[in-house]
């Protein structure tokens, strides 16, 4: 088996993120043990949870955009030192629900900052950490809002309309990565069966393991 190895997950909201890891931690326990580190931004530790608090305000404190994308770049590098690097030294499997391309759809494409400016401060943060493999959920906005919404009980709303040119630059732009980074990122039609999902998922990340086929 080839290790250590770091995994993402990327997507936009009701992309099925959480559901498939869910699913494929079931599956990766019983093989990995103790040696699969599962985790999600900004990863439990108490700095970066800080800044989310600050990301988080519960109301409108008048953020500046690159003040924001620099607070999660720096959740993400307190995430990456205190959750990923240790766990990849210790050679496990770490797979994480969302990192950079995170920041590069949202910050970068959606909020309109600029791939290329998002990517740099990044750069400086993650210090050539890129994932070996990342999954990349694809489905239109209209779908991922639905489903999130569904989970809620209620209808989409007009917030979730004007928000929609939003959500469907963050796909434009994560569509795009994908194409540039092609042997890094890897993309599921996430609009299939959740079950289709998995299989997809399962085959990308059994493969990347080394874990031949029963
Ligand atoms: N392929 C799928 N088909 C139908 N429903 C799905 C699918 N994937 C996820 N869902 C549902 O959509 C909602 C959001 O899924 P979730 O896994 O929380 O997405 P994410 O973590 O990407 O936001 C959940 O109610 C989930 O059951
Ligand atoms: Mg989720």
């Amino acid at each position: 088996m080839k290790k250590p190895l770091f995994i993402t997950f990327e997507g936009p909201e009701g992309a099925g993120k959480t559901s498939v890891l869910q699913a494929l931690i079931e599956e990766l326990k019983p093989i990995l043990g103790d040696d699969l580190v599962t985790t999600r931004e900004p990863g439990g530790n108490p700095i970066s949870e800080a800044i989310r608090d600050i990301l988080q305000p519960t109301e409108d404190n008048g953020m500046d955009g690159r003040t924001e994308a620099l607070l999660y770049t720096a959740a993400r590098r307190q995430h990456l030192v205190e959750v990923i690097l240790p766990a990849l030294e210790k050679n496990k499997v770490v797979i994480s629900d969302r990192y950079v391309d995170s920041s590069l759809a949202y910050q970068g494409g959606g909020r309109g900052l600029g791939v290329e400016n998002i990517w740099q401060i990044n750069q400086f943060a993650i210090d050539g950490l890129l994932p070996d493999l990342t999954i990349y959920l694809d489905v239109p906005s209209e779908l991922g809002l639905a489903r999130v919404k569904a989970n809620r009980q209620s209808k989409i709303d007009r917030l979730d309309k004007e928000a929609l040119s939003f959500h469907q630059t963050v796909r434009q732009t994560y569509l795009k990565l994908q194409r540039e980074f092609s042997d890094r990122i890897k993309i599921i039609d996430a609009t299939q069966s959740l079950e289709k999902v998995i299989d997809d998922t399962h085959a990308l990340i059994f493969n990347a393991l080394d874990i031949p086929k029963e």
